[in-house]
């Protein structure tokens, strides 16, 4: 099957975004004990932008999770595969996610952090797909709002490719 890419979000514009939302992070954790935690794989390129736009002290954490479903939307359970490797308690954590689609894994992964007593807990997501949402979850931090399409690219796969390229493309069949 042969697949189309139309770009859709610059490297240009994806740049400004990210570091207009690393000032407001920086404007917001001073003083703080600010921990990135990602969400793997889909976020890896963002939280690398993101943490350098960050003009602050901070540690980095990952935990994976996987939601059983199709490659182009998820099933609504979700399993963590992996989890932090170091204790948040008591810690400013920042959830760092590609692209916020049903709802669902954040949801869970909220509600997981929260088990672990942290001082705060805020989300920034790079995208957003409001026509999709299934669960409300709270955006602290968003880069773009966008339409129900399928994107890749900055990070985001479609059966674990394109996630090298430097933009954000629609993909089509
Ligand atoms: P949610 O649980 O439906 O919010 O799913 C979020 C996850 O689905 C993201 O972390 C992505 O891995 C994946 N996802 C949702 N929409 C897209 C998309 O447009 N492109 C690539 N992955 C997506
Ligand atoms: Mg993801």
């Amino acid at each position: 099957m042969a697949q189309s890419l139309k770009p859709f979000i610059s490297e240009r514009r994806l740049r400004a975004r990210v570091r207009a939302m690393g000032r407001a992070i920086r404007a917001d954790y001073r003083a703080r004990d600010l921990v990135l935690v990602g969400i793997l794989k889909g976020s890896f390129v963002f939280m690398a932008d993101l943490a350098r736009a960050i003009d602050l002290p901070l540690t980095c954490d990952f935990l994976r999770v996987s939601s059983y479903g199709s490659d182009t939307a998820s099933s609504g359970r979700i399993r963590m595969e992996f989890d932090l490797s170091h204790p948040v308690k008591g810690k400013d954590v920042l959830l760092v996610e590609d692209i916020v689609d049903t709802g669902w894994t954040l949801d869970h992964v909220l509600r997981e952090i929260r088990r672990k007593k942290p001082a705060s807990l805020r989300l920034a997501a790079l995208l957003h797909k409001p026509s999709r949402t299934r669960v409300d979850v709270p955006i602290d931090y968003l880069g773009f709002t966008i339409p129900d399409r399928f994107v890749v690219g900055y990070g985001l796969d479609f059966d674990g490719r394109y996630r090298n390229l430097r933009h954000l493309a629609v993909l089509s069949a």
